[in-house]
C-alpha cells in the first residue's frame, strides 16, 4: 500500500524561549524536523508534506534543503491538529493509500514503530493510533479502549472526566488512516471542546460512529518524546545518542567509552572500526570499516576511508576526504582537502584546500597557507613527496612528485617533480663566536653582581 506522511511543523514553540522556529533546533546535529522526516524515508513514503506556520518561511528552506522532494503545505493560524492536517490535503491531491501524521517536535519515533501501525492498517483498522504507557500522563490525550481492546475515543486532558483522567494509556499524536477516510473524517471535526480547536484525535470517535474500527499500537514512551523545552531537548539529544551508541555496538563497531562518543543524525559507520573516547561525529561523516579514530577527535563533513587512522586529536573539517592507510595523527586539521592512500599527516599540521597525493609525508608543523585575508587558494601536492617539518607552503603552490622540501620552507613557488626545494635563510657558522659571546656575557653579569655587592 503506498504510504504519505505529514509532518505537523506549524506550532509556535514558546517554551522554547528563542528566535529560531522549534523544528529548526539542532538534536544530533540535525533540525528536529528531519528527525521525523528520516522515519518517514525509512518507510519508504511516496509523499512527505511538511505543514508549516510559525517562522514557514525558514522551515521550508531548511526542509528544502534536506529534501528537495517535500510538498509544503502552509496553517496560517494554528487552529488545531485537525486543522493542521486539512492544511496538507491540497499537497495529497490524488494521492490514495496510507497516511501516517507525524510531530516535527517528536524526533525519536522508530521506523519499526510506524511499520507496525501500517501492518494493523493491514490487518483491518482504519484508523490506528500510536499510544503508550506514561509514566506521567498529564497534559496527554488519552485513550479509552473497549473491552475487547479496540480504542474507542480520544479524549484531551481537558475534557476529560475524573475517571478518565485515570487511564495512564495516552496519545503519542501519530495516527494512521486511509487518504480517503481521513479527510473524511476530518470534515466532520468541530471545534466545541475546552480549547476551542480542531482536534485530530477527534477523528477516532467519528470513525467508531460510522462503524468502522480503531486499535491502538503500543511503543515505549521514550519514542514519543516530544520537545516543549530547551530541557526536553537535551532529553532528547541524551536519549538519541544512547540510542546509537547502542546500535553502534550492535553492528560491529569498538567504542571504548560509549558514553562519551557523539554521533549525527546521518553519521554512517562500517564494521570493525575502533573509535577512542571522547570523539564527536558532526553532521556528514562516513567512516569505512576497519578505519580507527582515537580518541578526542572531532569530525564533520568527512570521509574516512577503509584503514586509515585519526587521532589522537585530530580534526577533519568539511572536505576531509581521507583515502585507504591515510595516517592523520595529533594536532592536526584538515578542510577541504583530499589525503590520498598511504599519506601521512601525523603532527601539529593544518592543511587546508589541497590535494595530497599517495604515499607523501608531510612533516610535524606543516601548514598550507590557504587564505590571502580575501580568497582562498589550492595547494596540490605530488606522490611520494617528503615535506620536512615546519614548512609554509604559500598557496596557490604546486609540489610535484617525488619532490622534496626541506624543514623551515616557505614555499612560495612550484616545486618541480624530483627536485629538492630549501626556502630558508642560508645557515652561517662563525668559527669560535660562541664560546666568546658567551664568557663575554658571563663576565658581564659577575661585574654587575659585584657593583651590587658594594
Ligand atoms: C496533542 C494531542 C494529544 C497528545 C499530544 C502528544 C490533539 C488534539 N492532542 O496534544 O492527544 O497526547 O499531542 O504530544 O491532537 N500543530 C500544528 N498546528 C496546529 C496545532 C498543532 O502544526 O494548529 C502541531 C504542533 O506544532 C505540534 C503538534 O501539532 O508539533 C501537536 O500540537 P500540540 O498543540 O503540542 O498538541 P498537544 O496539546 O500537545
Ligand atoms: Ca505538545
Amino acid at each position: 500500500m503506498p504510504t504519505a506522511v505529514v509532518v505537523l511543523a506549524a506550532g509556535q514553540g514558546t517554551r522554547m524561549n528563542s528566535d529560531l522556529p522549534k523544528v529548526l533546533h539542532s538534536l544530533a546535529g540535525a533540525p528536529l524536523v528531519a528527525h521525523a522526516m528520516r522515519a518517514a524515508d525509512a518507510i519508504e513514503r511516496e509523499r512527505l508534506v511538511v505543514v508549516t506556520g510559525h517562522g514557514g518561511v525558514d522551515v521550508e528552506a531548511a526542509v528544502a534543503e534536506i529534501d528537495d522532494t517535500v510538498l509544503f503545505a502552509r496553517q496560517e493560524d494554528q487552529r488545531g491538529t485537525a486543522h493542521a492536517v486539512r492544511a496538507a490535503e491540497a499537497a495529497l491531491e490524488g494521492f490514495s493509500g496510507d497516511v501516517i501524521v507525524l510531530y516535527g517536535d517528536t524526533p525519536l519515533i522508530r521506523p519499526e514503530t510506524l511499520e507496525a501501525m501500517l501492518a494493523a492498517r493491514a490487518d483491518g483498522a482504519d484508523v490506528v493510533v500510536l499510544g503508550f504507557q506514561a509514566a506521567d500522563p498529564t497534559g496527554y490525550g488519552r485513550l479509552v479502549l473497549d473491552l475487547d481492546g479496540s480504542l474507542i475515543a480520544i479524549v484531551e486532558e481537558r475534557d476529560a472526566t475524573p475517571a478518565e483522567r485515570e487511564i495512564s494509556l495516552c496519545n503519542s499524536g501519530v495516527i494512521a488512516a486511509d487518504c480517503a477516510t481521513l479527510f473524511e473524517l476530518l470534515g466532520a471535526v468541530r471545534n466545541d471542546n475546552a480549547k476551542g480547536e480542531f482536534y485530530l484525535t477527534d477523528v477516532v470517535s467519528l470513525a467508531r460512529g460510522r462503524g468502522l474500527k480503531a486499535a491502538v499500537i503500543a511503543c515505549e514512551e521514550a519514542e514519543t518524546l516530544g520537545v516543549n523545552s530547551r530541557a526536553d531537548l537535551a532529553a532528547a539529544e541524551a536519549a538519541f545518542q544512547a540510542r546509537a551508541r547502542a546500535e553502534a555496538l550492535e553492528t560491529g563497531i569498538t567504542l571504548s567509552d560509549p558514553g562519551s562518543v557523539w554521533f549525527s543524525l546521518d553519521t554512517v559507520i562500517g564494521r570493525d572500526v575502533e573509535i577512542g573516547p571522547s570523539v564527536v561525529f558532526g553532521p556528514g561523516v562516513t567512516v569505512e570499516s576497519g578505519a580507527v579514530i582515537r580518541a578526542f577527535c572531532h569530525l564533520e563533513g568527512c570521509h574516512v576511508s577503509r584503514g586509515a587512522t585519526v587521532g589522537p586529536f585530530a580534526r577533519l573539517r568539511p572536505g576531509a576526504e581521507l583515502a585507504e592507510d591515510t595516517h592523520i595523527g595529533n594536532f592536526v586539521e584538515i578542510k577541504n582537502a583530499v589525503v590520498d592512500a598511504g599519506a601521512k599527516v601525523n603532527h601539529l599540521s593544518y592543511i587546508g584546500d589541497a590535494h595530497v597525493g599517495a604515499a607523501t609525508n608531510i612533516g610535524a608543523g606543516t601548514i598550507t597557507c590557504n587564505y590571502d585575508g580575501v580568497f582562498k587558494h589550492h595547494t596540490e601536492i605530488g606522490p611520494r613527496v617528503f615535506v620536512g617539518s615546519n614548512t609554509a607552503l604559500v598557496a596557490p603552490v604546486t609540489v610535484g612528485a617525488d619532490a622534496m622540501i626541506g624543514a623551515g620552507s616557505i614555499v612560495t613557488s612550484d616545486v618541480p617533480s624530483g627536485a629538492l626545494a630549501v626556502a630558508r635563510a642560508r645557515q652561517a657558522n662563525k668559527p669560535g663566536l660562541g664560546a666568546r659571546l658567551m664568557e663575554r656575557l658571563r663576565a658581564a653579569k659577575a661585574a654587575k653582581r659585584a657593583g651590587e655587592a658594594s
